[in-house]
């Protein structure tokens, strides 16, 4: 077992990783039931493991109450979030009381949105049973639903009380989701620890093969890296929890090309977004151009795209910037990118030219 502390003062909280902690949650979350009915959120997906969850509550004597919502990215929107609160109030949910949050991001994002309002914030638990969860969403605070605007505009920092991560879990998830959820891991090497990056490079397929001790070292490496950086910058206002997003400006455009759709999943755009943050610095002459082709060849190697033509994204460079401009990172006008001077060693610019990165886009093969 690990458990990485994230130390935000009064906010602070343990994020406990173990293989099979799933069936032994009621451990941690009995102090948390107060004696009263646990509501736990999930979505019929995580129907399986919401049945070991609740037998595991209720042989230690906790009541639970399910809440099961569709799967999907179109749940993190205003209309459920009405229905969940709504179900929430009819629960009796009190300030005190703590929701279960348990599924992938979406789940994690909506339920600690809900939790931020209900009765001006009440605590909630998340157990992410995916590996992007695992490995990013579910610890931080960051919650949200999706407008007609665009996603994750609407939302709130919302810490959660405890996260309870079970590895086993992945093993029910499409390899497609695993995969893009590793694109994050591979994010933590690059963004400040080389050693860890060819840690990737040497274990990658293994983990992704379904080799459970790698995955949980990697999860518990990628959770501590997170709990750093977060609590550094809770908010992403002194620049530090900025480096969290590398790859994602350019992943951002890519998936907002593909019509935020399955044709690319979260996780991919942000590795080629990768690829092409260390190609860019690479062109820009910050990077070794070696360093860009080691990144570009280990998500390559483990069937992650590394490029527009990887990504099946057509569209032309000066179309991609545009999409950027709609980025929720926008500040007085400028755009931060994530750009690197090596492996391991990525920093914020904010004074990158717009156009060399469509011209940059236009090389890239597609
Ligand atoms: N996923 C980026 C962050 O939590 O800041």
């Amino acid at each position: 077992m690990t458990i990485v502390r994230v130390g935000l003062g009064t906010r602070s909280y343990d994020v406990v990783i173990e293989a099979g902690l799933l069936a032994r949650a009621a451990e941690h979350l009995k102090p948390l039931a107060r004696g009263r009915v646990m509501a736990i959120v999930t979505d019929e997906n995580v129907r399986p493991h919401l049945d070991v969850l609740r037998g595991a509550l209720s042989d230690a004597g906790v009541e639970s109450e399910a809440i099961v919502l569709p799967p999907g990215e179109s749940t993190k929107s205003w209309a459920m979030l009405e229905h969940l609160t709504d179900r929430l109030l009819d629960l009796g949910i009190e300030r005190g009381d703590h929701v279960v949050a348990l599924g992938g991001g979406v789940i994690g994002d909506l339920v600690g949105f809900a939790c931020s309002i209900l009765k001006r914030g009440c605590g909630f638990v998340q157990v992410p049973t995916t590996l992007l969860a695992q490995v990013d969403s579910s610890v931080g605070g960051k919650t949200a639903i999706n407008t007609r605007a665009g996603k994750n505009l609407i939302g709130a920092f919302h810490q959660p009380a405890l996260v309870l991560i079970d590895p086993v879990v992945l093993e029910t998830l499409p390899l497609r989701q695993v995969r893009a959820g590793y694109a994050e891991v591979v994010k933590y090497g690059l963004i400040d620890d080389a050693d860890f990056f060819a840690w990737c490079e040497a274990n990658g397929a293994a983990l992704l093969a379904g080799d459970l001790a790698l995955r949980e070292h990697a999860i518990a490496y990628s959770v501590a890296a997170k709990a750093r950086i977060v609590a550094e910058d809770e908010r992403e206002t002194r620049g530090r929890r900025a480096l969290l997003n590398l790859g994602h400006t350019f992943g951002h455009a890519l998936e907002a090309e593909a019509g935020f759709s399955d044709r690319l999943l979260h996780g991919e755009a942000v590795a080629a977004g990768m690829a092409l943050a260390y190609g860019f610095s690479a062109a820009k002459g910050l990077a070794p151009q070696a360093d860009a082709a080691r990144v570009a060849a280990h998500l390559r190697s483990v069937g992650l795209p590394d490029g527009l033509a990887a990504a099946s994204i057509v569209a032309s460079g000066e179309v991609l910037v545009a999409h950027m401009l709609h980025d929720k990172k926008m500040d007085a006008g400028t755009l931060p990118f994530l750009l690197a001077r090596g492996i391991g060693q990525s920093f914020v610019d904010t004074s990158v030219d717009l156009d060399a990165v469509a011209a940059f886009l236009n090389l890239d093969p597609r």
